[in-house]
């Protein structure tokens, strides 16, 4: 992941992002009704604090959530771990005015406790990164967002989804051509031990034949970054790097993870609506462990 170019300063992220082929727009709008009902149980003299989870160069989802709300006061932490993506957040990306204390750090964002960041969050937002997980690193992962999140606080997920009728398939350990270059998020000690049933019963092998709606997905946005300008060389970078290294947990196993992470978390599903093909595999899983504020928004 570290080194992928498509991340790098020389990459096209921005350019999908531009594109909106990944629906950054819509996430916008449905994170800022969010906010708007997490801001209205806070004191509005409060600092909220939000960790931007995988921020990349550009963390405009988040930030232009917040410039939303202009009357209010927020500190802002990110993390990501290629170090150019850093630097661009760190020294080129244009913060809104109301982000008080921007905090910017190389690490390991699927063990955010490694950062040292011992405090909690108001908000904790990831985009685009939780599809890279196994099951058992996304509940490693639940587990710090369960014991960093304040009591009256959310954490967003905007990220890509496996229908929840298909079967669970494996990210590979490495990637395929390199033995040397791990795919893993966490150290294997972190993990061992975690069992989750109700997904892997259903797993098939990375190399098992392509699911269809992995083709189909990743066609489709390939499509979709031609058709929204986004270029052919950028659109084909985007679709090998789908094919190799995307393989999404479902919206039911979000649920189920988060539940047995910490039963205390209630979880919130939100769908962008149907007008794109693409916005069948799109989401928004929503978690607080306040129930009244999820049914808020
Ligand atoms: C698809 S981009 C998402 C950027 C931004 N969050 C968004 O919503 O557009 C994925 C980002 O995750 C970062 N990343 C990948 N693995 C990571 C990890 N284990 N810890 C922190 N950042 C990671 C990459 O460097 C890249 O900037």
């Amino acid at each position: 992941m570290r080194k992928e170019k498509l991340f790098s300063k020389d990459g096209c992220y921005s350019r999908v992002v531009e594109s909106n082929a990944l629906f950054h727009r819509e996430a916008i709008i449905y994170g800022s009704r969010i906010i708007k009902a997490l801001l209205e149980n806070h004191d509005s003299t409060q600092t909220i604090k939000v960790l931007d989870l995988a921020c990349g160069a550009e963390p405009v989802s988040i930030t232009r959530m917040i410039s939303n709300f202009p009357d209010r006061n927020f500190d802002y932490t990110g993390i990501d771990i290629n170090p150019d993506q850093v630097n661009f957040a760190r020294y080129q990306f244009q913060f809104p005015e109301n982000i008080q204390q921007i905090n910017i750090y190389e690490g390991n964002a699927w063990d955010p406790k490694s950062c040292l960041l011992q405090e909690e969050y108001d908000i904790i937002f990831m985009g685009l990164n939780l599809h890279h997980g196994t099951p058992e690193e996304v509940y490693y992962l639940a587990t710090q967002i369960s014991t960093t999140l304040s009591p009256q606080g959310v954490y967003i997920n905007h990220d890509v989804y496996r229908p929840n009728d298909q079967p669970y398939q494996r990210r590979p350990d490495h990637h395929p051509d390199n033995i040397n270059e791990s795919f893993s998020l966490l150290e294997p000690a972190l993990i061992n031990g975690i069992a989750l049933p109700d997904i892997t019963k259903n797993e098939l092998a990375w190399n098992a034949p392509d699911v269809k709606w992995r083709l189909t997905y990743s066609k489709l946005l390939r499509q979709s970054l031609i058709e929204q300008h986004a270029g052919l060389e950028c659109a084909d970078s985007t679709y090998k790097h789908v094919n190799m290294r995307d393989y999404p947990i479902s919206l039911n196993d979000f649920s189920y993870i988060f539940k047995k992470a910490d039963n205390d978390l209630n979880i919130k599903i939100i769908h962008y609506g149907k007008s794109h093909p693409l916005l069948d595999y799109i989401a928004m899983p929503v978690v607080s462990k306040s129930r009244d504020l999820l049914n808020n928004f």
